[in-house]
């Protein structure tokens, strides 16, 4: 099997040159099998030479670096905005890279969730990563509603929304779960909660990057994604935000700053502002350059090599992967059929903690876990291997095989 991941791996090779591949601890190989773009990207070697020219342009220009870097900082987010869009699949204005992720959710939130009489509740999902459910249940708090009984959890939000329709305010769900790996039906979804008159919102944390995405043709209303897992654009690199065309410039209300202003208005110093009809009016602070400059090179990676081709490598790689670990007789959550899923395997195993902790000080393969019984592997389409796909499932079969 190891030769077939070799061969594999010479007929269908990714872009690893690319990355820089920690080095293993451990086991027969130099370099990690990373199985953990899912959680923290592994960062391009673009990246060193495109940070140490904005430091160089700092310590060059000082604040005239603003107007007179190569790449001017007063502009510089909108450098990544047509890349951003091309991957969920928005038009230019309806997105924005600002901030964190979860910041990205409250602002829109403070937007799109206007709770009315009867009709209050928030849909997630039951699985929903930690800082969603925080997130809305604090939202709910804030417009003096009980978390308790607005927020409604569900491992199947169709049927949530055809049960509870006309009471929901907001359906805000993950586009692939961060648990389970699996890929929601994000126009079905959409569809469905906006015929019941709600507001429909994605988290696309584990879906950017992963899995093609066609926001403004599903007519979502908002999402937001970070760009620290399969866009490699660092540790708390700044995220994104996508608001559809029909909201931008419809006067919703949102919580500014200067950089809720046309550019053009930005040093009029004037008392209010004037906001374009563009996702732009949703930012509040001027950009993280130095955060940004990760992003920006890293998102070229991805109008270089495309989504179609990453999305044809990852259902080749996840399918090697899966058929690796069946014979093992260990039970993969994430749905089988790869049109359901994006690069990540769940796997269920005893204890999940100490066998990623083995994985990667006895064999040099860096995986995930989640409480209690969930080890998670992703195969990258742009730098992971069918070798690390093996030594992965070679690994496992040893600690965990039947
Ligand atoms: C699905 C999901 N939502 C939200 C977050 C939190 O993101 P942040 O800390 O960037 O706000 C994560 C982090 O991994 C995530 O996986």
């Amino acid at each position: 099997m190891e030769d077939r991941a070799h061969r594999l791996d010479a007929e269908d090779p990714g872009h690893r040159d690319l990355f820089h591949v920690p080095p293993a601890e451990s086991g027969d190989h130099p370099e990690t099998a990373y199985l953990a773009g899912n959680s923290l990207g592994l960062q391009p070697r673009a990246v060193r030479h495109e940070l140490l020219e904005e430091l160089d342009a700092w310590a060059r220009l000082g604040v005239a670096g603003h107007l007179e870097a190569d790449r001017p900082w007063l502009p510089y987010h909108e450098l990544l905005r047509e890349p951003a869009a091309r991957l969920v699949g928005a038009l230019p204005d309806e997105t924005v890279m600002m901030n964190s992720l979860t910041v990205n959710l409250h602002l829109l939130m403070v937007s799109f969730y206007r709770p009315a009489g009867e009709r209050a509740l928030i849909v997630i999902e039951d699985t929903a990563f930690p800082s969603d459910s925080y997130a809305v249940r604090s939202q709910a708090a804030v417009h003096g509603l009980d978390p308790d009984r607005t927020v409604v959890r569900t491992d199947d939000p169709l049927a949530t929304i055809r049960e509870h329709g006309d009471r929901i305010a907001l359906v805000m769900l993950g586009g692939v779960n961060y648990l389970t790996g699996e890929l929601m039906d994000i126009p079905a979804i959409t569809a469905a909660g906006r015929a019941a008159g709600a507001v429909v919102g994605w988290d696309l944390a584990h879906a950017v990057g992963n899995v093609p995405l066609r926001l403004h043709e599903w007519g979502v209303d908002f999402a937001a994604w970070c760009s620290y897992k399969y866009l490699n654009g660092g540790p708390g690199a700044v995220a994104g935000a996508f608001v559809h065309e029909r909201h931008t410039g419809a006067g919703l209300p949102r919580f500014e700053g200067w950089w809720s202003t046309e550019p053009a208005t930005r040093f009029e110093m004037a008392p209010v502002s004037r906001p374009p009809r563009s996702a732009d009016a949703w930012q509040v602070s001027n950009p993280p350059i130095l955060a940004m400059s990760p992003v920006r090179a890293s998102l070229e990676l991805f109008d270089a090599v495309g989504m179609t081709a990453l999305r044809a490598r990852s259902e080749r790689l996840t399918a090697f992967l899966q058929s690796l670990l069946d014979p093992t007789g260990v039970e993969v959550v994430t749905p089988r059929d790869p049109a359901w899923r994006g690069c990540q395997l769940s796997l269920r195993v005893g204890d999940a903690g100490g066998l990623s902790k083995t994985l990667r000080h006895r064999y040099g393969v860096i995986a995930d876990s989640r409480e209690p019984d969930i080890l998670r592997l992703a195969p990258v389409p742009l730098y992971s291997t069918y070798h690390d796909c093996w030594r992965a499932a070679t690994a496992i079969a040893r600690e965990e095989g039947a």
